[in-house]
């Protein structure tokens, strides 16, 4: 089979490439990447020169290129991570969170729908379904929950998720959606949480935490994900969605703390700062229907992930070292300029 990944070159693609690559031998795995600030080729080192990979540059939102690349290369199976990923830049900009996640959308399942393949998987979110109340433990989010996106970010993955149904139901386009929860892991991009705090704690540099860090979000570490994807395009129902989660939810005081404690730093390093606009609250995971239709289970907990986490980014400094020092490092002092 021939399988493309976009955005393979980025956190949970990165991964998802590496997996597939080593663990279907007897399958090709192309790799579509418009390589933007998020994407890094040093995340795919270990497979470059596997002879069932193959990476290409572009982008996914150009549609005589990726019209021209379906007709050449005839894909079995599309599984689409590429989108612009993070909530903050989608406040300052929505423009491009547009253009990639919903056009970007469009333009694979157009080509798709033209040149024909057997399953088209969409990488969405749980963060379509907006948020829950912090004093409501008992409601998690299930693939029936209404979405109810709160932040550009979101609505333009929600906007993604109605056309790929809407090609399901009007042209039969054999297609499934996983929304999962907030991964962690190897080749995280240090603008998130996790990797920020790690990068940030080992310099001995304040860690940032919006507003009151009682926003809760439900951790899963990105191979757990990666496993529950390839279950899902092998074995999932066509036309339907899945939810993964892997019930590890952390206020991101708690996890910041957590953090902090396995590399020996001080918790006088966190700095309260400014609250994002229109911060969702918590976001929960029910995972049955992955777990019972599916037979997935998450192999990590928080708990064993966060610290195979951390020794990771300790191992792995040239790899995040490299990002920091780049130009990655203007929009690290625009954003953190005060602490
Ligand atoms: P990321 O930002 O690390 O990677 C995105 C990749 O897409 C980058 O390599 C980038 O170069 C590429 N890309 C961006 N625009 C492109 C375009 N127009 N054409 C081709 N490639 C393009 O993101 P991530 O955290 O790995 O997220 C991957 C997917 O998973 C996204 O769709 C995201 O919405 C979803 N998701 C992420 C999380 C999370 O916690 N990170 C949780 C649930 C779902
Ligand atoms: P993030 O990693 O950006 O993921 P998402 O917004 O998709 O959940 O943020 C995770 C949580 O951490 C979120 O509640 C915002 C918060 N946060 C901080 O408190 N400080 C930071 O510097 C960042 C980047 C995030």
């Amino acid at each position: 089979m021939k399988i493309l990944v976009t955005g393979g070159a980025g956190f949970i693609g990165g991964n998802f490439v590496q997996y597939m690559v080593n663990k279907y031998p007897e399958d090709t795995i192309v790799n579509l990447d418009l390589l933007t600030y998020a994407g890094n080729l040093e995340t795919c080192k270990s497979i470059e020169n596997k002879e069932n990979y193959k990476f290409i540059q572009g982008d996914i939102a150009d549609r005589k290129f990726i019209f021209d690349l379906f007709e050449k290369e005839k894909f079995d199976i599309v599984v689409n991570f590429a989108a612009e990923s993070h909530v903050d830049r989608s406040i300052e900009s929505p423009e491009s969170f547009v253009r990639t996640n919903v056009n970007g959308t469009t333009t694979l399942l157009d080509a798709c729908n033209t040149y024909g393949i057997k399953r088209y998987h969409q990488i969405s979110t749980d963060e379509v379904y907006g948020d829950l109340p912090l004093d409501r433990l008992d409601l998690f989010f299930t693939e029936e929950t209404p979405i109810n996106p709160s932040s550009p970010y979101s609505s333009s993955k929600a906007a993604a998720d109605l056309f790929v149904l809407a090609y399901h139901r009007t042209y039969g386009l054999p297609v499934t959606i996983s929304r999962c929860s907030n991964n962690y892991g190897p080749y995280h991009f240090p603008e998130k949480l996790i990797p920020l705090i790690i990068s940030r704690a080992l310099a001995d540099k304040n860690v940032p935490i919006y507003g009151d860090g009682k926003n809760v979000r439900d951790w899963l570490h990105v191979y757990d994900h990666c496993e529950a994807i390839d279950l899902i395009i092998r074995k999932g129902k066509v036309g339907e969605i899945y939810n993964i989660g892997g019930h590890n939810e952390r206020s991101n005081l708690e996890v910041v703390k957590n953090i902090l404690g396995i590399l020996g730093k001080s918790e006088s390093l966190i700095k309260y700062v400014e609250d994002r606009k229109g911060h969702d609250l918590r976001y929960a995971i029910d995972p049955t229907k992955i777990e019972s239709e599916l037979g997935w289970k998450p192999k990590y907990s928080f708990e064993t992930g966060i610290k195979h986490t951390i020794e990771w980014y300790l191992n792995n400094e040239d790899w995040w070292k490299n990002i920091i020092s780049g130009e990655y490092k203007k929009y690290l002092e625009k954003m953190y300029k005060n602490i």
